[in-house]
């Protein structure tokens, strides 16, 4: 469907190295620079998106502990957030410090590492990690994967037991940090794999929640295609979900859009309608939070409706993800296990009461997307188009999977 172009009218994002963001804080050990401070030159595209490691492990003598960036705390400041144990890590977790399917794979499997530095029990600590939150599959998938590094070396050593248990911390620190570069890895792959995938240019992309630095040690699930398209003069517009009620889209992807000086502006969500209407929108790239064995997406509340209009207006509706959020344990979408969150997050602003105190609230944190409104799904491996459970399989890496998978071919590589 050819789409008219017309233009909207959108509120300035403000000046961009004005005085309106609030100073940065320097908490605790993290290198913290105002947001502004990012080297620009006037005129010319600058793609920086964090100066501040989303989350950094700290040696002895700070550590062993897990530094964070703050994101519940963003884009007022960037602060450090240090957790020397797994208690500290889980509530970091459930309060969303840190926060974004893939980052939680690497922070699952650095709280696993932290247990063994520490000499806790890793299986417990594991455990504990991996239901800090429920629906972001790579959580549980991180803290396991660690945990049976660590269990396969302690196994297996001839040392003397407490010897054995230093040298199997110092595996799990070693799978850790190759999660985390996996991770890097998987991301740059996603934004090659995602680009051709875009109008050739000048493109209106709508995206929610966040999906960028902050949710990666990369660069990205959904955002780190949008980068490439910014970087490679293709995007026009970037359309950013507020991405109620905790406004992920407000204040993460609209910061890290800020920071790489992309046009962008921020919506209401209640606004996607009638901007899908207006034919202001010719890609929705979303992420996701786990993707059942049948091609079904679970992504922070919000995603489903965007599928529902994306398909509505024949747009196409493009989700972003590692293979590491593919759960084939997980048969459909009806399986997956939704987060719900505290009333207080939906009927509070920014610590003032917006409904009457004591009123109910539903406040899922994700919704499901049925396989068949999802036009794509890109992948560190592949594109999977279209989404079904045999082009899904044909990207299990589990020991045993890929021969069933190779019977697949309509996977694009
Ligand atoms: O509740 P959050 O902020 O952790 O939810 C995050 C999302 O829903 C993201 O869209 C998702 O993790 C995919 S991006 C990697």
């Amino acid at each position: 469907m050819k789409r008219r172009r017309r233009t909207t009218t959108i509120v300035p994002a403000g000046p961009r190295h004005g005085g309106d963001q609030p100073a940065a804080t320097r908490a605790n050990r993290g290198p913290a620079q105002r947001a502004d401070q990012v080297p620009h030159a006037p005129g010319t595209a600058h793609t920086r998106t964090m100066d501040v490691p989303v989350l950094r492990w700290l040696d002895p003598p700070e550590g062993p502990a897990i530094a964070l960036l703050d994101q519940t705390r963003l884009p007022a400041e960037e602060a450090i957030v240090i957790c020397g144990d797994v208690a500290a890590l889980e509530d970091a977790i459930r309060r969303l410090v840190v926060r974004g399917a893939p980052i939680l794979g690497v922070a699952g499997a650095f709280g696993v590492a932290l247990a063994a530095a520490r000499g806790d029990d890793v299986a417990a600590a594991a455990e504990a990690i991996g239901g800090a939150r429920p629906t972001a599959v790579n959580l549980v998938w991180g803290a396991r994967r660690v945990l049976a590094a660590y269990q396969r070396c302690l196994e297996a050593g001839p040392e003397k037991p407490h010897h054995q248990q230093r040298i199997a911390a110092q595996a799990a620190l070693d799978e850790a940090r190759a999660i985390a570069a996996q991770d890097a890895a998987a991301s740059a792959a996603m934004a090659a794999y995602g680009l051709p995938l875009l109008p050739p240019r000048g493109a209106r992309i709508l995206t929610h929640c966040n999906s960028g630095a902050l949710v990666s040690a990369g660069e990205g699930t959904a955002f780190a295609v949008i980068l490439a398209a910014h970087r490679a003069g293709r995007l026009a517009r970037l359309w950013v979900d507020e991405t109620r009620p905790l406004l992920q889209g407000a204040r993460l992807t609209a910061y890290e859009a800020r920071r790489a000086g992309m046009d962008y502006a921020v919506l209401p969500d209640a606004a996607a309608a009638s901007l899908f209407a207006a034919g202001e929108v010719d890609i929705v790239l979303t992420g996701a939070d786990r993707i059942a064995a049948d091609g079904s997406v679970a992504n922070k509340i919000g995603t489903y409706g965007l599928a529902v209009l994306a398909r509505q207006h024949d747009v196409p509706f493009v989700v972003v993800a590692p293979v590491s959020t593919i759960d084939f344990d997980t048969p459909d979408g009806s399986a997956i296990v939704l987060e719900h969150r505290a009333a207080r997050e939906v009927t509070f602003l920014a610590g003032q009461a917006i409904a009457p105190l004591g009123s109910a609230a539903y406040n899922p944190a994700f919704d499901v997307t049925p396989a068949a409104f999802i036009t794509a799904l890109v992948t560190e491996r592949g594109v999977a188009q279209p989404v079904t459970a045999g082009n899904l399989q044909v990207l299990d890496t589990r020991p045993g999977a890929r021969d069933s998978a190779l019977t697949e071919t309509s996977m694009e590589r």
